[in-house]
């Protein structure tokens, strides 16, 4: 299937599930805006030569979303939740796009569309229909993680209180030209505190973007940027797995958000978060459903601002 063809679908497939929302994002269409420092560790150019890990902090912003593309839909519900950061080079930005999820839903685009008709709630009843759902599970036993842990997310008291996976690997280049592949996860200063169901339907509908200026107020809030190396075997190209708890971690800084922005993002700037933006030191994997986004990311962009 020719790139642009590719990425028209999986938008026809995002707007199938959650609609056609004049002005918004395909997926991740509520969202809170902040602004940030990222500050390199010692450790982090020892691992990778590229410019923002070298040593001076950089300036960033940082989009914290729920993964639903219907933004009218309330905050206290399960969903997978985005964290995607954006960090201002000398000469070029650089994107790091994390969910909570620790899995990845299908291998492949193919398998996401087919995926994504299989647990599409029938409009009648407005449950998918769990014998699609099983089928295409016993067919594509990998999609279960990601399966069992979207339906057991807890939900979030905070934006600031979930630990973030980026789920694609990407090669880390050190000064001599060594290559380690790794995987992000961005862990919050704060730890993990979650609501039970009852307590999240209480909630206002967009409590935690309220949840997140009050806490902006008292305090930064912070998270570990880090990545889980790559051992020999694990799969590099495949974001439906999940590799051992025991692999080596290096801590690549400190992202510190300092406030709410609104500097960005409105009146006809269009922010968008790319993983596939990376800078000299950073190389893309294998991994064919890392490279189908930007074309898909493009087509809601291209969609969002013919429509607003
Ligand atoms: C082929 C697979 C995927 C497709 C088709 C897809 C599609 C999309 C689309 C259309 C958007 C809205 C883009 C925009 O209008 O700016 C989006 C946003 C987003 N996606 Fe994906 N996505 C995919 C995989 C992933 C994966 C694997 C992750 C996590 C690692 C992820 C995390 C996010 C996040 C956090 C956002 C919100 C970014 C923001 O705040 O602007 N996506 N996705």
């Amino acid at each position: 299937m020719p790139g642009d063809e590719l990425a028209e679908r999986l938008v026809d497939s995002l707007n199938a599930t959650y609609g056609r929302h004049a002005g918004f994002r395909a997926a991740h269409a509520r969202g809170v805006l902040c602004a940030a420092v990222f500050t390199p560790t010692a450790e982090a150019p020892r691992l990778c030569r590229a410019e923002h890990l070298a040593g001076s902090p950089v300036r960033a912003h940082v989009r914290f979303s729920n993964g639903s593309g219907d933004p009218t839909a309330p905050d206290g519900v399960r969903d997978g939740r985005g964290m995607a950061i954006k960090l201002y080079l000398a000469d070029s930005t650089t994107d790091v796009v994390a969910i909570s999820l620790p899995a990845f839903f299908a291998r492949t685009p193919e398998d996401l569309l087919a995926f994504n008709d299989a647990r599409r709630p029938d409009p009648a009843t407005g449950q998918p229909d769990a014998a699609r759902v099983g089928a295409y599970l016993e067919a594509h036993p990998e999609a279960i993680p990601a399966v069992t842990a979207a339906i057991t997310h807890p939900i979030p008291a905070s934006y600031a209180t979930i630990n973030y996976h980026g789920l694609h690997a990407f090669g880390f280049v050190a000064s001599d030209d060594t290559v380690r592949f790794g995987r992000y996860d961005l862990v919050p200063a704060a730890g993990e505190a979650a609501l039970s169901d009852d307590d999240a339907a209480a909630r206002p509908h967009d409590f935690l973007r309220a949840e997140l200026r009050d806490r902006l107020e008292r305090e930064p809030v912070v998270f570990e940027l880090r990545v889980q190396l790559a051992a020999t075997g694990d799969p590099i190209d495949d974001p439906t797995a999940i590799w051992p708890d025991d692999r080596e971690l290096v801590t690549l800084g400190r992202l510190e958000l300092t406030a709410l922005a609104f500097d960005r993002d409105q009146d006809g700037d269009i922010l968008v978060f790319d993983p596939t933006r990376v800078p000299d030191g950073i190389q893309l994997s294998a991994d064919p459903i890392l490279l189908a986004r930007s074309g898909a990311y493009r087509t809601s962009v291209a969609r969002r601002t013919a429509s607003a």
